[in-house]
């Protein structure tokens, strides 16, 4: 297992729920982290909550709205001549809408920002980590890519592009040293689950009777960027979900 003292890792979606607890563990294991959103409020209060356990982790906050593909072209050139370490994206939406009643519009921004920020963020990012010749890349996909799920056609698809492209890439990418891998979660409690669970409905279709942490998808996130010989992985973290 690598350690994560003096990486560098850019987390998208890393001022609320899952991307933030990637980025509180990361931290807490001696990583420096890039963290992505479009509120600055929340960004700097996400970064003020990061653990800085030596001198050179500098944590630093960069706004913007990662389905724009100029917002990665700036990052990157930004940041010229720094590391890009381990890369996660985890910025997304979530959608709650039959196909046929959704807008052209909420459909655009929806794939746009869950797959195109992935597609823009792996496409600006790898050159780095080639010229390093070392890289994890982490993209939080969905159970829902694989199971689908009512009101979700939209977001399981957005979701079932990121693990085509996950797996694409750790064929084209893993010869530079640069690992690629996804997460499914199933439902966990942050913002975008709020109100799911009220009467416990939810909690009693899943084998684990509960929405999952935030803290436990940090946890295998972390699984991702340690083990070296972790590629190309398709990794559930469902409470069992998957299994029904
Ligand atoms: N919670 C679940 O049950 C669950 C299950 C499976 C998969 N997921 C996936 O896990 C990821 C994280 O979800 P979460 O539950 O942590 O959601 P969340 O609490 O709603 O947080 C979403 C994060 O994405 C950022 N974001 C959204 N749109 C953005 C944009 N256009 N540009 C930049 N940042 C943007 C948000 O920041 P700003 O709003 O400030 O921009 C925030 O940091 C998502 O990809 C989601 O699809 C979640």
């Amino acid at each position: 297992m690598s350690s994560l003292i003096g990486k560098r890792c850019i987390i998208s979606g890393g001022s609320r729920g899952i991307g933030l607890a990637i980025a509180r563990l990361f931290a807490a294991e001696g990583a420096a982290c890039t963290l992505i959103g479009r509120n600055m409020e929340s960004l700097t209060s996400a970064k003020a909550s990061l653990e800085q356990k030596h001198d050179s982790q500098k944590h630093d906050t960069t706004p913007f709205d990662v389905s724009l593909v100029n917002g990665w072209e700036k990052l990157v050139a930004n940041t010229k001549g720094e590391n890009a370490d381990i890369l996660v994206n985890a910025a997304g939406i979530s959608q709650n809408s039959f196909l046929f009643k959704a807008s052209t519009p909420e459909i655009d921004e929806l794939v746009a920002t869950n797959l195109m920020s992935t597609i823009w963020s792996c496409k600006y990012i790898i050159p780095k980590m080639m010229k390093q010749r070392n890289g994890c890349i982490i993209n939080v996909s969905s159970l829902l890519a694989t199971h689908g799920g009512r009101g979700s056609s939209v977001y399981a698809a957005s979701k079932a592009g990121i693990i085509g492209l996950t797996r694409a890439l750790a064929w084209e990418v893993g010869r530079f040293g640069i690992r690629a891998n996804v997460l499914l979660p199933g439902y966990i409690q942050t913002d975008m689950t709020k109100g799911m669970d009220n009467n416990g409905e939810l909690s009693a279709l899943i084998p684990m009777g509960r929405l999952g942490l935030a803290d436990e998808v940090a946890e295998a996130a972390l699984f991702l960027a340690k083990c070296s010989y972790a590629h190309n992985c398709v990794l559930n973290i469902d409470g069992g979900l998957s299994a029904t």
